[in-house]
């Protein structure tokens, strides 16, 4: 699939991988193993989150030295959080919440953004204004796959990528949903493996991916 900045839409995020990993870097140094780790493992759609004061430049090394890498950023708040994530070099945007600020912003820049709900009611906002592929957040904590089914019924267009919470063993039980489309989570980028530098480990828990299926 070629994807440049402008053609990338939320759809395509979500259709490359059965999982997007959820990704916090505390060290810049960290940032290209991490992305050649996951690539080998399969894995190139890279959420890393504005959490911590190293990410956009996490962001920025990776766009710049793993091209095969698609580098995303999530955590997103704000329209200055659009801006930054653009300007770093991010392909695509995550929120946890949904404003028409945010969504704005967003397209202003010329992003993708997933926008996160966990309410009919943001679903329903977050349509209005144009977004039908989104993330449904916190997703175990907020109902888990039975949300998911009752809401297939009122929302049977909206597409989700169910995140928070999900694990190798429950994604399954997502995926099998007709209205799910890839799930998120952090289990793949686990801190300690960035810590020894055990990039193996991080690749083999991208390669296990794999073998859940949509
Ligand atoms: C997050 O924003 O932290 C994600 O939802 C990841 O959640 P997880 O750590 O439960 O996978």
């Amino acid at each position: 699939m070629a994807v440049t900045q402008n053609s990338l839409t939320a759809l395509q995020v979500m259709q490359d991988a059965p999982v997007i990993p959820v990704i916090v870097l505390n060290d810049v140094a960290h940032a290209v193993p991490m992305a050649r780790a996951l690539l080998a493992g399969g894995v190139r759609m890279l959420e890393v989150t504005l959490r911590t004061p190293q990410a956009l430049a996490c962001i920025e090394a990776i766009a710049k030295e793993v091209p095969e890498a698609v580098v995303g950023a999530g955590t997103i708040r704000t329209r200055a959080d659009a801006q930054a994530a653009a300007n770093a070099g991010a392909r695509f945007v995550v929120s946890p919440g949904y404003t028409s600020a945010v969504g704005q912003a967003c397209r202003d820049v010329g992003l993708a953004l997933l926008p996160g709900v966990a309410t009919g009611s943001e679903i329903m906002m977050a349509q209005e204004d144009g977004f039908t592929e989104l993330k449904f957040f916190p997703a175990m904590q907020a109902g888990g796959p039975a949300m998911l089914k009752a809401w297939s019924g009122p929302f049977f267009d909206v597409k989700f990528c169910p995140t928070g919470g999900v694990t190798l063993q429950n994604a399954p039980d997502f995926l099998a949903l007709p209205n799910v489309i890839c799930v998120g989570g952090s289990w793949i980028v686990p801190a300690d493996a960035f810590a020894s530098g055990d990039w193996a480990r991080v690749t083999q828990l991208a390669k296990d991916t794999q073998a859940l299926s949509k």
